[in-house]
């Protein structure tokens, strides 16, 4: 578990000082899975690198039960440094000792973690798309094997088919191996697909805390563009169809026209 209590984060600049975290209360409970929203500036990737240890609030407490916090940065494939995908993965267990069997096992387990195979192990991950690139990054922090892993935006500027993909490993990430998964997107359709709980924040201020039923129910109070599912969910509801209270997902939509359609 994460608790921060009374969390300030203030960038202090010549000009002026800039609050980004407003007096933050929140528990974080080991093996959940969170999405963090919020609109631009509202102070999501101050509160990622406070929660990593990057940065050390301006005023406040965290108590941290987990020890290994990895943040994957928005844009993580500018961070690629090495030739090939073995290398680039290894480099988080550099300097453990493990032979060269267990070394590559351990590198292939986590490169089927984010969907990819033995045939990327020597690729340049210079050529290869932005979406494996992601994937990639991704991996050699996975490899780290962190108790909490924190993804700053990790459908930003990717395809839909790519966006699917980082939707369903994270999940199997997230069921495989216990670990607690904070995400931050802007993107509702990536949210509701994948989280429980659902934190917004708004000029460094927690403005809601909850499920994520309650908030796609309540979203006209927030400063969201609505997901695909909410748009159809609406339009269905406006025309008398009556969607139960507790759908948020595509697939659970899908499911539920078909029986109703079954049904008539
Ligand atoms: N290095 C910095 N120096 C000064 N102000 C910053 C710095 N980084 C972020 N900010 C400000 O802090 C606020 C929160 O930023 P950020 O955490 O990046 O928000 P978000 O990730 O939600 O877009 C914004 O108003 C932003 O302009
Ligand atoms: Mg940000």
């Amino acid at each position: 578990m994460i608790l921060l209590k009374n969390v300030t984060y203030v960038y202090k600049n010549i000009v002026n000082d800039k609050t980004a975290i407003d007096n933050i209360n929140m528990k974080i409970q080991k093996n959940s899975l969170i999405g963090l929203i919020g609109p631009c500036g509202s102070g999501k990737s101050t509160l990622a690198q406070i929660i990593s240890k990057l940065i050390r609030p301006t005023c406040g407490e965290i108590i941290f039960d987990e020890r290994k916090i990895n943040l994957v940065f928005q844009y993580p494939e500018h961070q690629i440094f090495n030739n090939t995908v073995y290398d680039e993965i290894n480099f988080g267990i550099k300097n453990n000792k493990f032979n060269d069997i267990d070394r590559k096992k351990k590198i292939l387990d986590v490169l089927e973690l984010v969907k990819l195979n033995e045939n990327f192990l020597y690729k340049n991950p210079f050529k290869l798309s932005g979406g494996q690139q992601r994937r990639i990054i991704i991996a050699s922090i996975l490899i780290m094997q962190p108790d909490v892993l924190i993804l700053d935006e990790p459908t930003v500027g990717l395809d839909f088919e790519s966006r699917e993909k980082i939707i369903s490993y994270i999940k199997n990430i997230y069921f495989n191996n216990k670990t607690t998964v904070i995400i931050i997107s802007h993107d509702l359709n990536v949210i509701f697909e994948l989280v429980e709980r659902i934190v917004y924040l708004d000029s460094g201020k927690i403005i809601f805390d909850g499920s994520a039923i309650d908030f796609f129910y309540n979203i006209k109070n927030f400063v969201v563009e609505k997901s695909e599912t909410k748009l159809l969910i609406d339009l269905l509801n406006s025309k008398n169809f009556c969607i139960k209270k507790d759908i948020i997902k595509k697939k659970e939509l899908v499911d539920f026209i078909s029986q109703k359609l079954k049904r008539e």
